[in-house]
């Protein structure tokens, strides 16, 4: 059996760090004797150029009868300002394929506590995983855009708490047994609501699972003060996006960290977090390791391949490890020479 991948390259240095990552999933594959085929869509502002619409019906297509999608970045300054933006593609992708739940972790690996900007002291030992909601909240509910007056609707049903709290459960019980639910049921009522369910959703079904409640404000000090106490984190949408940012440079830089965004299927959407950087895009220079450990947890969330997931990052550590890497990194490789770098260390 093959499975077919649907490749999405997208913007700015997307199509860099994509294919970047293509090339380490394949030799990957070969080395793992796990039959992959790749699938090209036009996607993002590139769609946009080619033919009017971010994800155009074709992408589509390819999209929901793939085993996994692979995504490198979408938007740019060309397409600021337009009716039409990249970015709703995106969004549109994510609820087509009823992504609800986007995992990113944030690791700072063994030896490489020097790359964060945080005190060692502090740095040391972060694991933590970001479980946030994908396809609810302010992102999807009814929105106005007058010139005098805006508004952004935020829903949340019970429902979709209760399976995105299910993600951050169930990983939990492989990690260290610990989720710390952030809401700000201080003010609004969809976090009093999310509150309720995942606190009873552990009562009736995850008792061996530690939950603490955190409000936003106070997690966006904490991850700074003590990134190293938490382990799972599981949020919604909004809050979800700007604490994964934070999280992520954590690590020294946007450019190492992944996603993977899951639905009920096995099928789910693969990218870096980093956006398009159209400053350096084409110039070799972006940091590909966020995409090519996107391709790590494709291969272990879509293809259950684990043994393959490991082994790609393994071998991103072991590059960083020796001092290879991007100038994010204090590197002197391009994109290319770094991936080439990657690829030579996978058995
Ligand atoms: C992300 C991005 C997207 C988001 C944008 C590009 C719509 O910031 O994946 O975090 O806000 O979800
Ligand atoms: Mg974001």
């Amino acid at each position: 059996m093959s499975f077919a991948i649907a490749f999405l390259p997208g913007d700015g240095v997307g199509p860099e760090v994509a294919s970047a990552a293509r090339q380490i999933m394949e030799h990957t594959a070969r080395r793992h004797e796990i039959s992959i085929r790749f699938d090209d869509y036009s996607f993002g502002g590139a769609a946009i150029d080619l033919c009017g619409e971010p994800f155009p019906p074709a992408t589509k297509e390819g999209c929901v009868n793939a085993d996994a999608v692979f995504l490198g970045a979408v938007g740019g300054p060309k397409w600021e300002g337009g009716d039409i933006r990249p970015e709703m593609g995106l969004l549109e992708l994510r609820k087509q394929l009823g992504l609800f739940a986007n995992l990113r972790p944030t690791r700072i690996m063994p030896g490489l506590d020097h790359l964060s900007p945080l005190r060692a002291d502090r740095a040391a030992g972060v694991d933590l995983l970001i479980v946030r909601e994908l396809i609810g909240g302010l992102y999807f509910g009814a929105r106005e855009e007058g010139t005098e007056k805006a508004s952004d609707q935020c829903v949340y049903t019970r429902e979709e708490v209760v399976r995105v709290a299910r993600v951050a459960f169930e990983t939990a019980r492989l990690r260290s047994g610990r989720v710390t639910s952030v809401d700000k049921a201080n003010v609004l009522a969809t976090s009093r609501l999310w509150r309720r369910v995942v606190t009873q959703l552990q009562e009736t079904e995850y008792p061996d699972i530690i939950l603490d409640h955190m409000l936003v404000d106070a997690m966006a000090m904490k991850l700074i003060q003590a990134p190293s106490d938490f382990d799972v984190i599981l949020t919604e949408n909004l809050f979800g996006d700007i604490l994964s940012d934070e999280a992520s440079v954590i690590a020294g830089s946007i450019g190492l960290a992944p996603s993977a965004s899951l639905g009920e299927s096995r099928a789910g959407l693969y990218e870096p977090i980093h956006g398009s950087a159209p400053d350096i895009a084409g110039t070799d220079r972006a940091n590909p390791a966020g995409a090519i450990l996107s391709g790590a947890m494709l291969f272990r969330h879509s293809l259950g391949a684990e043994e393959a997931a490991l082994s790609i990052e393994q071998a991103v550590e072991t590059a960083l490890g020796n001092g290879d890497g991007t100038a994010d990194v204090n590197g002197a490789d391009g994109c290319r020479s770094f991936t080439d770098k990657i690829a030579a260390l996978i058995p």
